[in-house]
């Protein structure tokens, strides 16, 4: 039987806009002013506030943690005025330090799925392999990257030397850095946001072309569904380290740690993708505020309609005085 295709999402992406939009103007407040804390709950308050006004019903289904973790954004938090059924999966500021440190990449992000569109995971790293539409269903996780890269090279119809990888920098990555060395391609370390990386790999024209390494499960269900959108693919693999954490999966029904994850399991149905630069990235401009106003610059990715916008949106917070609006 021919599963049912979930109904037309009834309220527009560009309705949801304002949620990243308002989150990047509180968080990009914070820039480079050392606390982190305070960048993320800026951007969950507005963010918050924002879906609140939305005529839907929607579930948080990835959050800021579960009910006894988070006071705002929870899993299992209803948000909008009532109306549309959608499920919800957000990270109000990716990459916290990045902010905090006045460094670049930090995006604000949120995904609307149908009911039962986005999958809930257990909070623990997950094993990812990213890469855009031009080499889809040509990778495999469990492949040594030599072997990946000969594949990306095919693809790309370039030398491996002319690709770039990109990798979270931390200890545990060391492994995978040194075979990207070895087999020649460059690679781009970044201190924080896996989910900025790779929306990047999956948009031509960025310069960077695989996503490798171990980051957050929540953040990969959320690359799931920006990969959907853009034709691109994710593989992962759930990477829990303790027996709590085994059993925190276990919990989800996942005894298999060798079970790859695709965008089938983590994003079956994702309506919209959308995101705003918080800080200036390779794909995302960062906010620039001026004088009663902000600039932003963001991404709406929908499924269902089949159109990415790049929306670069002047925000201007009074009307008692009309500046001019620049190019
Ligand atoms: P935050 O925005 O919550 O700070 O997460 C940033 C991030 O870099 C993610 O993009 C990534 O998945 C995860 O942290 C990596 O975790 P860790 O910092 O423990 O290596």
């Amino acid at each position: 039987m021919i599963p049912a295709k979930p109904a037309q999402p009834s309220v527009p992406a560009v309705d949801f806009l304002k949620v990243t939009e308002q989150a990047a103007i509180a968080s990009a407040r914070w820039l480079g002013r050392g606390d982190n804390n305070a960048a993320d709950g800026a951007a969950v308050d507005a963010m918050r506030l924002e879906f609140g006004k939305l005529p839907i019903s929607g579930t948080v289904v990835i959050g800021e943690g579960q009910k006894d973790e988070a006071p705002e954004l929870y899993v299992g938090e209803l948000l909008g005025q009532g109306g549309m059924p959608c499920e919800i999966a957000v990270d109000p500021l990716e990459g916290t330090d990045l902010v905090a440190r006045g460094d670049s990449g930090a995006i604000s992000v949120a995904v609307i799925g149908a009911p039962g569109g986005i999958m809930s995971a257990p909070d623990m790293y997950m094993a990812k392999l990213c890469v855009g539409a031009t080499a889809k269903g040509r990778v495999d996780i469990n492949a040594p990257l030599a072997d990946t890269l000969e594949v990306l090279a095919r693809c790309y119809q370039r030398r491996i030397r002319d690709l770039t990888v990109v990798v979270l920098d931390r200890p545990r990555h060391q492994e995978i850095i040194e075979e990207v060395r070895a087999a020649g391609a460059r690679i781009r370390l970044i201190s924080d946001g896996d989910i900025t990386a790779s929306m990047s790999v999956g948009v031509r024209g960025t310069g960077d072309h695989l996503y490798v390494g171990m980051g957050g499960s929540t953040e990969g269900v959320i690359t799931a569904a920006a990969l959907e959108c853009l034709g691109g693919e994710i593989q992962g693999k759930m990477w829990p380290r303790t027996d709590e954490e085994r059993g925190k999966l276990a919990d989800f029904g996942i005894d298999d740690t060798d079970r790859i994850f695709t965008i089938a399991d983590m994003a079956p149905s994702p309506y919209y993708v959308i995101a705003t630069g918080v800080t200036d990235g390779n794909l995302l401009r960062g906010v620039r505020y001026f004088a009663d106003g902000a600039r932003t610059h963001s991404i709406v990715m929908d499924l269902h309609g089949n159109t990415v916008q790049f929306i670069d949106t002047i925000h201007l917070f009074t009307r008692t005085i009309i500046r001019e609006i620049r190019l």
